[in-house]
């Protein structure tokens, strides 16, 4: 039986919170084999790319099924080894979802193409698939797929369209390491893929990222800007010469090592948060106006971000949704649930691409190889609804949370969308 709260006081008006201080448990969980890892790689002899970062590599690829990895020092950094590696060039059009997180796309003008987006699917907030098709033009070379907030795009369609076109497929994996379509991990669909092992991420190293791939052209491209151009593996003799346009994206010891001690613990991370997930959803099933997070047929989310949306019409509030969104993220701030907004803004409508400014003088859009594209907003209508009416949360599903920081972040929830009236007085 799940309590009606309605009519107790909110936390935001000095009510009593529904999420204790200190309930909620920090991620990620250090244990003794991640100090044990980091002090060794301390006391070795190699700081910049060292014998961790070539195991983080060979664990990595054998824990997602790649032939190929290479650690880097972001995931932008891997994005952007990707399109290099699917010979995306001067004025190429990259196909991107609106809404994502922006290197998604600004990956794409740092090897001068031109991101063109496509809108979302309401429901699964990942690219609408059916929608990729009309935005295909001669000059597309590739899609970047970003299985967001941990839910995998329907990779098979992506496949059959991109073969269709003849265009290469990225996946950014970013959010979603673990996460399945049809039984088969993110990562292992595209020409190759991009992991993020930030501080949020599902696997944290602190800073750093992978590139995958199962094709050893791929590879080699990628490689081919990863340090300085000088096309070698740190562990070959260097010979100081630069053979193409390269940037500096290597991995450091530490960080690896760091990573390494998390990946032994991964999966029991993911099942736990798949759990947390699961009782969640139980729990708030049943609160009036909310948008639960789903997982469609043939999909198995990781729950990176659990999402959720209000149904701002029901609440007669489809004119202010932002506003009044923020009253309840505060409210819900107040009763100690540890959410926020991540993204109030779909790519297209921020400001580098409403100006068309990368680098100055209107580059990369205004190369000569460039094609006009279109940013306006209109375009982009459930990306739109999506920044106007939702709110996510990650450490309250993470290890070492359970059952009961779930139950008392889905009261803290359920309160204050029982309690809505009460929002009326907060500024
Ligand atoms: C979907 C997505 N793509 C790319 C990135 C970039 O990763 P990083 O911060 O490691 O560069 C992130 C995370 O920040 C992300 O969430």
């Amino acid at each position: 039986m799940t309590a009606v709260l309605t009519g107790e006081k909110l936390a935001i008006h000095g009510g009593k919170k529904a999420v204790p201080d200190g309930l909620i448990r920090k991620w990620p969980p250090i244990d003794d084999l991640d100090r044990k890892m980091v002090l060794a790689s301390l006391e070795g002899a190699t700081h910049s790319f060292g014998p961790n970062c070539e195991k983080f590599q060979e664990e990595f690829a054998a824990w997602n099924g790649n032939r190929y990895a290479v650690t880097t020092n972001s995931g932008t950094a891997a994005l952007h080894m990707a399109l290099v590696a699917c010979d995306c060039g001067a004025g190429d059009e990259v196909i991107v979802p609106a809404y994502t997180w922006s290197s998604s796309a600004t990956c794409v003008m740092q090897h001068n193409c031109i991101p063109v987006f496509v809108d979302i699917d309401f429901d699964t907030m990942n690219i609408a698939v059916e929608k990729i098709e009309a935005a295909v033009t001669p000059k597309t070379r590739a899609i970047i797929v970003v299985h967001l907030h941990g839910l995998a795009v329907a990779m098979d369609k992506v496949l059959e369209l991109a073969k269709r076109h003849n265009l290469k497929v990225i996946e950014d994996c970013c959010q979603a390491h673990g996460a399945k379509y049809r039984d088969r991990k993110v990562g292992t669909w595209g020409d190759c893929a991009a992991f993020s092992f930030n501080q949020n991420k599902c696997l944290c190293s602190g800073e750093g990222g992978m590139f995958v791939t199962d094709r050893e052209e791929m590879l080699q491209k990628a490689r081919s800007l990863w340090s300085f151009g000088e096309t070698r593996t740190p562990s070959e003799k260097r010979d100081y010469h630069v053979y193409a346009m390269g940037w500096m994206y290597r991995n450091n010891d530490l960080t690896a090592a760091f990573g390494r001690a998390q990946l032994t613990r991964l999966d029991s991370y993911l099942r736990i948060q798949r759990e947390n997930a699961r009782l969640l959803t139980e729990c708030l099933a049943d609160v009036p106006d909310l948008i639960l997070p789903r997982e469609p047929e043939g999909h198995e989310h990781n729950w990176y971000n659990y999402t959720l949306r209000f149904a701002m019409d029901r609440l007669g509030h489809a004119q202010d949704a932002p506003a009044f969104r923020d009253k309840i993220v505060r409210a819900l701030q107040a009763e100690g649930v540890q959410t926020g907004v991540w993204q109030a803004f779909m790519l297209p409508a921020m400001t580098v691409f409403q100006a068309k400014n990368g680098y100055g003088q209107g580059c990369p859009w205004s190369c000569p190889h460039a094609r006009p594209v279109d940013y306006s907003v209109e375009q982009f209508p459930a990306a739109q609804r999506h920044c106007e009416t939702h709110t996510g949360m990650t450490t309250p599903l993470r290890a070492p949370n359970g059952p009961e920081a779930v139950r008392a972040t889905a009261a803290g929830i359920r309160k204050v969308l029982e309690n809505l009236d009460q929002l009326e007085a907060v500024k």
